[in-house]
């Protein structure tokens, strides 16, 4: 089976020039460049394998929305993915109301959300990873069985295994596995007919460690953050 790999950007890199020169770099099949919104024409102009995502989306189609980007607009530049909930927006704020809107407005325009749900440190000392990532995912699922088709990928990325926090470890494949299970096991449970689900890992995902989750059936992919911006580290990932 293909895996996706999804390279999240986050805020980098500076210039256009930079974004361009690394998509050139690392454009390949079956991957999903994330760069930051100002970015997001020019990368897809030099696109000729890879797909094009975003980093996030406001939920309502026009208005007064001083600074904030609809999914029409992101449609229009070529965005076939759309990251949202990722730990770094919801350290910022977002909560799962904000999350639950999002992915409304993006199935509804036929768009592809990335929904990341993960555990904080806190959770993980206190043994309650599960219940943290099930508040998270629960009202996701809600939110989609209103849904009668769309394709729907969903990113266990636990908060302390992502490369930038402080210790940051990736998660042992074998747990990473187990809680994807838990998720899958969930949303098959949901019943939610139509649907296409697609379940990945990202969190310190290198070229070294990326084998040893990849080689899962039920991890389906990767959302690389900081490898993501070194050409050799994703090509290794992009091999495996
Ligand atoms: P990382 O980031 O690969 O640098 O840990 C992953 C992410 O935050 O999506």
């Amino acid at each position: 089976m293909k895996k996706i790999i999804i390279a999240n950007w986050k805020m980098n890199p500076d210039t256009e020039l930079e974004a361009v020169s690394l998509t050139q770099k690392i454009d390949s099949e079956n991957l999903i460049i994330a760069p930051p919104y100002p970015f997001l024409g020019a990368v897809r102009k030099s696109q000729k394998l890879s797909k094009l995502g975003a980093q996030d989306v406001f939920w309502e189609a026009k208005g007064a929305y001083t600074g904030e980007v609809s999914v029409t607009q992101l449609k229009s530049l070529g965005v076939q993915y759309i990251v949202l909930g990722h730990s770094e927006r919801r350290i910022l704020g977002e909560t799962n109301d904000a999350v639950v809107k999002k992915v409304k407005a993006v199935v509804s325009l036929g768009l592809i959300p990335v929904i990341c749900i993960g555990d904080g440190l806190s959770d993980k000392i206190a043994g309650r990873s599960e219940v943290a990532v099930m508040d998270q995912l629960m009202p996701t699922i809600e939110a989609l069985k209103s849904f009668k088709s769309g394709k729907i990928i969903f990113a266990y990325e636990p908060v302390w295994a992502i490369s930038t926090q402080k210790d940051a470890k990736p998660d042992n494949p074998e747990n990473a596995r187990n809680m994807i299970l838990k998720i899958k096991n969930k949303v098959l449970d949901e019943g939610l007919k139509g649907l296409e689900f697609h379940f990945i890992y990202g969190g310190s995902v290198n070229g070294l460690n990326a084998g040893g989750f990849l080689k899962y059936d039920e991890i389906e992919g990767a959302l690389v953050g900081g490898a993501s911006l070194k050409p050799d580290e994703l090509t290794r990932i992009l091999k495996i």
